[in-house]
């Protein structure tokens, strides 16, 4: 755990960090007493930082965590209810790229808002592959063809119901219907065995989705490059620390197209109760 200190001259004793530490290891033994961690329970703290960041008298560090190092929250530039509707709504998945390949800064300024995605446990296990060179990004979407090939020929079925010689004949005719000829993929990936490995790097991804939309970027889940992701060659092409696994690809680059409107979608199923 990450040592736990209080700043007595600051601490008014509001009793703010009790109440919102998610594992509940912050007391006041008495009404105004110093918040300390519960005695033996110091280990189950998940270093989330929330009673840093939630302490109205910035009394509260972590040693990993400074309050003069946590960036305030400066809510005049928070977007309104109706900016953030639009722009969740507005979002589309893009598969029409510019020949342009996006600065190494605005790559990086993606992932640095994606780690901030909520993780189970605040355990933060998504690790990052970002293919920068546009030829690595064709030759995965290569390999991926192979890898349909390669069904095509052992399961016959599976071929019916994904369409995957549509795939390949157009990737034959220079269509690359698999990474859509973007400029970079980004690859999710986290320790095989690691607790909802899944979900965070699923949720991980969505921020990046999202954050590309704010920046002028465009992307999309790539769902066949993470399908083929355990097969012999793309487990070698995209040399993962060991005990790795990709969970989840997304492509990125500048959209050609801009959307018009808002597609429609389903109306919401919903049980109120
Ligand atoms: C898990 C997941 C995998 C996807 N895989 C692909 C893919 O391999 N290729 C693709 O073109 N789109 C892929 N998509 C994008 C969906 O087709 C897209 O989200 C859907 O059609 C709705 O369009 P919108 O994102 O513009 O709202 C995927 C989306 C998700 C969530």
């Amino acid at each position: 755990m990450s040592v736990f200190r209080v700043d007595d001259a600051r601490c008014n004793r509001c009793g703010i960090c009790v109440r919102e530490c998610p594992p509940r290891i912050i007391e006041m033994v008495e009404p105004k007493a110093l918040p300390t961690t519960v005695k033996g329970e110091e280990e189950r703290c998940i270093v989330c930082g929330h009673c840093v960041a939630v302490c109205p008298f910035e009394a509260i560090s972590l040693d990993t965590m400074k309050p003069e190092d946590c960036a305030p929250v400066n809510r005049k530039l928070l977007p309104t209810a109706e900016q953030v509707e639009l722009f969740l709504k507005s979002r589309r998945s893009v598969r029409a790229y510019q020949e342009k390949t996006v600065p190494h800064t605005v790559l990086a300024k993606l992932i640095d808002i994606a780690r901030y995605a909520p993780s189970g446990h605040n355990a933060q296990p998504v690790h990052w592959l970002v293919v920068e060179d546009p030829r690595e990004v064709r030759s995965l979407a290569a390999l991926v063809i192979e890898w349909m090939n390669m069904l095509i020929r052992k399961s016959p079925r599976v071929v019916e119901l994904f369409h995957f010689d549509k795939f390949v004949n157009a990737w034959e005719r220079g269509e690359d219907r698999v990474l859509r000829g973007a400029p970079h993929v980004i690859v999710a990936h986290a320790q095989k065995d690691a607790a909802l490995a899944q979900e965070n790097c699923s949720i991980a991804l969505t921020y990046l989705e999202l954050a590309a939309y704010s920046l002028g970027l465009g992307a999309c889940w790539a769902g066949y490059l993470l399908a083929a992701s355990s097969s012999p060659a793309l487990i070698t092409a995209l040399r993962l620390p060991g005990g790795h696994k990709c969970f989840g690809a997304m492509i990125v680059g500048y959209p050609k197209h801009e959307f018009r409107c808002i597609p429609l979608r389903n109306e919401p199923s919903i049980i109120w109760r």
